[in-house]
């Protein structure tokens, strides 16, 4: 089995990061040098992913000019030396095989997955949403993607959250099969405390059978009155076989104000260019707080 598709629903609106998300697309807004989106496509790119889907809405079309080419930009480089620059900026476009599909209507994230049943085709594919950033040493989405072939299952990226956390994701009954490797029993999209299953946080990263296509084509709404990815997972994982991964990485919820932020900080720390300075700043900053 291998997974050579990923797709990458990105039509949400946004709307925990207003105004800015007005009218920049909330996957194109800046994490130090690059487009938060950027960061996902290398991730994927990173793990062997060839075939990219993005899923996208209106008002988006930034997001495959950035992907592409852009021969007078390129040129003007060029002629100016600018050659890391040049580098950078061809680059973007020639990461991954990218098309584009758009939501049309906002019914919530299964929906917008159902989107890629043909361009998945019959093959197991990855679905890494933009919002869930990771800074890892493997890519998470190999990780899955290492689980799922040893297995021969679908893989869901999980971790531990507080109880505070649970309402705000899917959450998974499983049993361990080996370390940081679960069996997928149940799962539930943002239960409350009371009903919760476990800590265990389903973070953005997935593996999926290509079974799940017909199984959200007849999906009832869920959860706010949408269809529910974990919705349809459930039905998954009950006639075929899950796994869960407790990856190693951090995450980060970059869909709001405080997560873009630590993320922000955490990899521009990390960067070459920015580290070494930003670190004295904060040390300097911390000093006058
Ligand atoms: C979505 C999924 C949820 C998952 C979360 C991870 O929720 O529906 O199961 O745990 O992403 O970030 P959303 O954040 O879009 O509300």
């Amino acid at each position: 089995m291998k997974v050579r598709k990923a797709v990458i629903p990105a039509a949400g609106w946004g709307s925990r990061m207003l105004p800015a998300t007005k009218t920049v697309p909330k996957e194109m807004l800046p994490l130090v040098d690059r487009p938060a989106l950027q960061y996902i496509v290398e991730e994927a790119v990173a793990a062997g992913i060839e075939d990219i889907l993005v899923i996208t809405n209106r008002g988006k079309d930034s997001m495959s000019d950035y992907f592409d080419y852009f021969p007078e930009l390129e040129e003007r480089l060029q002629r100016d030396g600018k050659l890391k620059e040049l580098e950078a900026v061809r680059r973007t476009a020639d990461l991954a095989n990218i098309s584009y599909i758009r939501q049309k209507e906002a019914k919530g994230l299964g929906h917008a997955i159902w989107r890629a049943k043909a361009f998945v085709g019959g093959e197991p594919f990855a679905v890494l949403l933009p919002d869930d950033i990771m800074r890892a040493e493997r890519p998470v989405i190999g990780q899955l993607i290492a689980a799922a072939e040893r297995y021969e299952a679908s893989a869901i990226g999980v971790q531990q959250v507080s109880d505070e956390a649970v309402s705000k994701y899917g959450i998974i009954k499983a049993d361990p099969l080996e370390e940081k490797v679960f069996a997928v029993r149940d799962m539930q999209e943002k239960p409350t405390l009371a009903e919760k299953f476990s800590n265990y946080a389903i973070l953005g990263r997935y593996v999926l059978d290509a079974g799940i296509f017909d199984i959200l084509e007849h999906q009832a709404p869920g959860y706010g009155g949408e269809i529910q990815l974990t919705d349809a997972m459930r039905t998954l994982s009950q006639s075929g076989k899950m796994v869960a991964v407790d990856f190693e990485g951090r995450r980060y919820d970059t869909g709001n104000l405080r997560g873009f932020l630590e993320a922000t900080v955490d990899f521009a720390l990390a960067h070459p260019d920015t580290g070494d300075w930003l670190r004295s700043f904060l040390k300097a900053k911390a000093e006058t707080l």
